[in-house]
Formats: C-alpha cells, sequence, structure tokens
C-alpha cells in the first residue's frame, strides 16, 4: 500500500505531495509546529490525511513535552490543537480528529493520568485514527464498488485516494474495489486546477496499480460526456453538512452540473468522520481561499499579467440534489440526505 504517513518513534515520515510524481521524496517531522506546515503548504492534503497528519503531530508534539507537571502538560496541549486546528479551515475531518484527540486527553485527565501516560495514550489514539481510516477506505471500496459496473468508465475530480487518505482512498477506493472484483475499469482523472492532484497524483497513484488511467483538463470533462463516453462519477469530499451539501475541490460542482445533464450517476465517497452534522448547508461550510500564487504562477513562472486580480477558492458545494448517494463505510447514504445521513449517525451511536 502506498506509504502517504506513518508515526514513527519520534518523527513522522510523509510523502511530499507537492514532488509527485517527479519526485518520490520523504518529508521528517519531528514538531507538532512542523506537522502544521506541513499540512499548510501541502505536503500532506486530502481531508482524511489531513485529519490523521493532526492526531500524529498531537501526539508527537506531546511525546516532546517538557512540561512540569500536568497543568503545564494540558495548557501545552490545548496550544498544539488550536496551532494545527489553524491550518486548513474547510476540511471537517481535520477538526473532527482534533476533538477526538481532545476527548481521549480528557478521559486520561479524569483518570489522574501523568503526562507520560497521557502521552502514551495519545499516541494509541493517533494509530487508532490511521488504522480506523485504511479500514474505513476499505469499506467504503466494497460498498461504492457494487455501483461501479464491468466495463466502467469513471470520472474523478482532485484525489481522493491513497495520499488523500491513511491508504487505500476513498473515491478511488471504490475503483481500487471494483478493480479487485475482476472488473475492467477505464479512469478519466480531471487534472485539477491551480494543484493538480488529478493530472499529478491521481494519474500517478492509478499507473502504479496499473489500472487504466487518462488525464483530461476539467473543461473536458462535458464533450466526454455528451459523446457517452463517462459511465458514471465518483468524487471525494472535504465536508459534508446535514442536508448533504458536499464541500469539495473546486471544479466539483461544475462535473456535478453537467453529470446531471448528461444522466450521469454522480457518487461522492466519504467517510462519517466527513459527515458534519452541525453544519446546517453549504452555505455555512468555510471555504479556504488560497494563495493568488497558485493560480498566478506555475512553478517559478509567471502566467498572468501584473495587475490582473486573481481569484484561488480551494473548494466548492455541490447542492445535495445533484449527488446520488453519498458512499460510506456503512452503506451507501440516499436522499433525503438529512434523514440518511442523522441515521447513520444514530446507528453508530447504537452499535
Ligand atoms: O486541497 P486538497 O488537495 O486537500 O483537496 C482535497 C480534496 O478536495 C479531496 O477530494 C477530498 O479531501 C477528499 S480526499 C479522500
Amino acid at each position: 500500500m502506498l506509504p502517504t504517513i506513518d508515526l514513527q518513534d519520534d518523527v513522522i515520515v510523509m510523502v511530499d505531495q507537492r514532488k509527485l510524481p517527479g519526485q518520490e521524496v520523504y518529508v521528517r517531522c519531528r514538531t507538532a509546529p512542523e506537522v502544521a506546515k506541513a499540512i499548510r503548504t501541502m505536503v500532506i492534503r486530502g481531508a482524511p490525511a489531513i485529519g490523521v497528519a493532526a492526531a500524529m503531530g498531537l501526539a508527537l508534539g506531546m511525546k516532546r513535552s517538557t512540561a512540569k507537571g500536568t497543568h503545564q502538560f494540558a495548557v501545552e496541549f490545548q496550544k498544539t490543537c488550536e496551532l494545527l486546528a489553524a491550518t486548513r479551515p474547510t476540511a471537517v475531518n481535520l477538526f473532527w480528529a482534533i476533538d477526538r484527540m481532545k476527548r481521549t486527553f480528557a478521559e486520561g485527565a479524569q483518570a489522574g493520568e501523568s503526562p507520560q501516560e497521557l502521552s502514551n495514550r495519545l499516541g494509541r489514539e493517533a494509530k487508532a485514527i490511521h488504522d480506523e481510516d485504511v479500514a474505513n477506505c476499505r469499506a467504503m471500496g466494497a460498498h461504492g464498488a457494487e455501483m461501479v459496473r464491468d466495463g466502467a468508465r469513471v470520472l474523478t475530480h482532485c484525489n481522493a485516494g491513497a495520499l488523500a487518505t491513511a491508504g487505500y482512498g476513498s473515491a478511488l477506493g471504490v475503483i481500487r474495489a471494483a478493480v479487485e472484483q475482476g472488473k475492467k475499469i477505464a479512469v478519466f482523472a480531471d487534472e485539477t486546477r491551480p494543484f493538480l492532484q488529478g493530472a499529478r497524483l491521481t494519474a500517478w497513484e492509478l499507473v502504479r496499480d496499473g489500472i487504466d488511467t487518462t488525464v483530461i483538463t476539467e473543461s473536458m470533462a462535458g464533450p466526454l460526456m455528451r459523446a457517452g463516453e463517462i459511465d458514471i462519477v465518483v468524487v471525494g469530499a472535504d465536508r459534508i453538512a446535514a442536508n448533504g451539501d458536499t464541500a469539495n475541490k473546486i471544479g466539483t460542482y461544475t462535473v456535478a452540473v453537467l453529470a446531471r445533464e448528461h444522466t450521469i450517476p454522480f457518487y461522492v465517497a466519504a467517510p462519517l468522520s466527513t459527515i458534519d452534522l452541525s453544519t446546517p448547508d453549504g452555505d455555512h461550510i468555510p471555504i479556504e481561499e488560497r494563495d493568488q500564487r497558485e493560480v498566478s504562477h506555475f512553478g517559478s513562472s509567471r502566467l498572468t499579467p501584473v495587475g490582473a486580480h486573481i481569484r484561488n477558492p480551494a473548494f466548492d458545494v455541490t447542492p445535495h440534489r445533484y449527488i446520488a448517494g453519498i458512499i460510506t463505510e456503512r452503506g451507501i447514504l440516499r436522499p433525503p440526505y438529512s434523514e440518511s445521513l442523522r441515521q447513520a449517525f444514530t446507528q453508530l451511536a447504537g452499535a
């Protein structure tokens, strides 16, 4: 399986996703600020992977703490949570993972644990978050593969693969599972301007796995659909609101509208940790606006004239009415999402 991120004794190792596919370089983070920087600068990206990185960053940061006594340790923990939470605003998995680590800390503190014991507890929880994410991806794959027929031509946007998760992937997990079932699948990967996650990362992962991959610019999706060359769309998500509205990489909304126009089913694959019932709808999802330079430049070369305004929202929201189903580790949720999403959590709480 692809090595997205690994918490070793006193270092977190992650493949530098800014450098792929040209170079397979590994970044070693030794402190929580280094992990925060890696998330902000997109060394590691993708909603579940960011959550795992934050959990590991917290575990590592507290392991290195020199705090004298439990009170100072708790103050430091809180500050580290704030540091990591300030990295990227849209992917809710980041906040989900930090909240889970906070609950773990609180349980240990309640039990009167020492800083050393608390630190060990955080380490175990970070590892659990990582391992559960891989298991969730496998389960999403098994459920979602049922929607992908033999011979299907699948369009995906951005990278919702092993690199964007702890391993295997959400949208790409569905594709991988379909291929593992023996189906012949062809994937169309949107290039995904401006960071090129589709052209660089999705294509790299799929080619490595020997899966038939064609990279297209996003402007090609419409004509391909019109020509009958796409059977199904599967994408990932950064945050799914309580009514099913889904934030994902900028360009996803356009693909969803095009899919509806051409009667092509549009699926979102995401773990329950991406569903945020406290956000009522897509209008309440914070959309990250990234550095203009990602649009105005390609590497060090300027593409746009000095003086042109630049916009760079990193995500858009696909209204729930365009989504045929949300593939989760607990099965495929169907409209009306305000009911099916809530039910999925009620069932989880009772499990
Ligand atoms: O800006 P990125 O690369 O972090 O955006 C990633 C996406 O939009 C993914 O589609 C999403 O996080 C799902 S990853 C399984």
